[in-house]
């Protein structure tokens, strides 16, 4: 299995993380796999091409005695990505791994290759937003909540 790996995503390059075996771009594949809410693909499509990083795991599969592996042994098994403004500050989204290959340590791969390629960069204000029940997840690996008082503020329409 390949380690995670960068894609950079410019505003003119084509910097999409490949799709799964089923061919399913990314954007079905954080709205089937992890079963979050749906959300319009091609908002979330415009959204990864958007972001400053977007990691991807792929599974390599390859028979003995065959050569590297082609396009369509890759399968696409864990995403996370980050926002930013290229300077001071980068927030990370959507980080999820395949039920099937999770409680591996490559969650933790994930975000440790996002926040090692942004700290590379000199962005050192990274921030995320947890649900309740990745809340510990992240601390393991150096996240704060509420630093200083500080609270994440969420607005809503009234
Ligand atoms: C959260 C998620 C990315 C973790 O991925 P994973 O590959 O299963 O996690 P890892 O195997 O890398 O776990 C690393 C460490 O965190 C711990 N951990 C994993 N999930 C945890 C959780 N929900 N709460 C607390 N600790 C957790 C592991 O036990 C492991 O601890 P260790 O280093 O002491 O052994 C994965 O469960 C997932 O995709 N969930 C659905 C999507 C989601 O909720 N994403 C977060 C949105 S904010």
């Amino acid at each position: 299995m390949d380690a995670a790996r960068d894609v950079p995503v410019s505003s003119s390059g084509d910097g999409r993380a490949p799709g799964d075996a089923q061919g399913r771009p990314p954007d079905r594949y954080i709205q089937l796999v992890v079963g979050w809410p749906e959300r319009p693909a091609a908002k979330v499509e415009a959204a990864l091409r958007n972001s400053f990083l977007v990691a991807t795991l792929m599974l390599r599969i390859s028979g003995p005695g065959q050569g590297a592996p082609d396009q369509a042994d890759e399968r696409l098994i864990g995403l996370a990505r980050a926002t930013s403004d290229h300077a001071f500050n980068a927030t990370i989204w959507d980080v999820l791994v395949d039920p099937e290959y999770q409680g591996q340590g490559l969650g933790k791969t994930l975000v440790e290759k996002i926040v090692r390629s942004l700290l590379r960069q000199d962005i050192t204000n990274i921030t995320l937003f947890a649900d309740a029940r990745v809340v510990d997840f992240y601390q393991n690996l150096g996240f704060a909540a509420d630093p200083e008082g500080i609270k994440g503020m969420f607005w809503y329409p009234r």
